[in-house]
């Protein structure tokens, strides 16, 4: 079958579709590169051992969608295009809900059009806003605290109004826990431009000696070390996840969320502890002020996934921080060498 990535030359995005290919995929990509690059397609054929048909086009244009969909036989499409920061987005409103909102709604009318069913979606655990208990599931209340959140939230209520008045359509809405780690090979991995928001990039660009040291936000948090815990889940188990969906979405129509992370939480000190014992480098870090939005713990309940999708995390923290370390050492500058 063939699979229509948008925004597939991202990070998460080029982890599954190497996985789909070396699965007998075949995979599509749209993606306009606004925070991708090129090398990333080539990277992806060489490590799915086939070529991808790649489209740079903005995923929101529907003209461009259209010819997509005409020229390729799509089968089911994997929604990651957007744009994905949150002090980006509290700066930039209106730019997000452009973007990520336009890309769902061109999406959902261009599969409409080309009677295309299967659907899996980027969600994010960052529609739990401040949950009022971990571990948290799927039924747990939904709520954001900044407009990137918001359209994840806004497209999943498009994509479940979507399914209630066509109920032969299939969408699986995978709210992601916190994605971290690289492929194995170390040829793809995760390319921030500028400052890294999140941690894991953060600490790599450290240990690279792009960065003096790691600032952590906050240590008077109500956790065993002060620091935030969250749910840290290794990219390629992740990216296998995607696959369980469509697989899921192959034999179950209608539209249900589930959580992809591994359940467990650490704290900000225990990721650097273990990126410091597993790739023996130091990290230095100095204590900051909290960051404001940030919560104390958030890990996910994934048992929903293990009982519909039949899927588990399997990689352990270990891994997350050896192939991190892996793909930033080989790629100090990403994929702009
Ligand atoms: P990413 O920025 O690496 O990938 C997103 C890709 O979408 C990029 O290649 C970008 O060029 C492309 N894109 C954006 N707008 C587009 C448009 N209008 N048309 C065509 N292409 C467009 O991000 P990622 O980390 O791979 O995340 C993928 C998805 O998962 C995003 O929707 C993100 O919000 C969501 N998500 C990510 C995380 C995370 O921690 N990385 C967590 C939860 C959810
Ligand atoms: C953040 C976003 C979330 C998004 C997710 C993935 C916020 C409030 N939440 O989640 O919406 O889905 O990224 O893109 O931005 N930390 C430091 N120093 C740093 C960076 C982070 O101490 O330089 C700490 C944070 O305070 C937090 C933990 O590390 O406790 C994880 O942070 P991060 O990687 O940014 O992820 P989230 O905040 O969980």
């Amino acid at each position: 079958m063939k699979v229509l990535l948008t925004g597939g030359a991202g990070y998460i995005g080029s982890h599954t579709a190497v996985e789909l290919m070396t699965s007998g995929y075949d995979v599509v990509i749209a993606d306009n590169l606004s925070n991708s690059c090129k090398e990333a397609i080539s990277r992806i054929e060489e490590l799915g051992g086939n070529k991808v048909s790649f489209y740079d086009i903005d995923v929101c244009c529907k003209m461009e969608m259209e010819k997509l969909f005409s020229e390729q036989d799509i089968g089911a499409c994997i929604h990651f295009a957007g744009l994905k920061s949150v002090p980006e987005s509290t700066s930039m409103p209106l730019s997000y809900y452009r973007n990520n909102l336009d890309a769902t709604l061109t999406l959902l009318e261009t599969m409409q059009e080309f009677g295309v069913k299967k659907l899996v979606f980027s969600s994010s655990a960052t529609v739990y806003g401040v949950p009022k208990s971990v571990p948290v599931n799927e039924d747990a209340d939904t709520w954001c605290t900044n407009p990137y959140g918001w359209t994840k939230y806004m497209s999943e209520q498009i994509m479940r109004d979507a399914a209630k008045a066509d109920e032969s359509l299939s969408i699986i809405l995978l709210r992601y826990f916190n994605p971290i780690g690289a492929h194995e090979s170390g040829r793809i991995g995760e390319d921030p431009q500028g400052k890294p928001n999140n941690l894991m990039p953060y600490i790599s660009q450290v240990a690279v000696g792009r960065r003096d040291k790691l600032y952590v936000y906050g240590d008077d948090y109500a956790t065993p070390d002060g620091t935030g815990v969250r749910d840290y889940i290794h990219v390629v188990d992740l990216a296998k996840g995607h696959i369980a969906a469509l697989e899921y979405a192959e034999k179950n129509p209608g539209c249900i969320a589930v959580n992809l992370g591994t359940g467990l939480g650490y704290s900000v000190l225990d990721i650097v502890k273990t990126f410091e014992r597993a790739n023996d480098i130091r990290v230095p870090y100095e204590i900051a002020p909290r960051r404001p939005g940030d919560v104390d713990t958030l890990y996910s309940d994934p048992s929903r996934a293990e009982k519909l999708l039949g899927w588990k995390a399997e990689k352990n923290l270990e891994d997350m921080c050896r192939d991190t370390w892996n793909w930033q050492k080989h790629n100090p500058k990403g994929y702009r060498e």
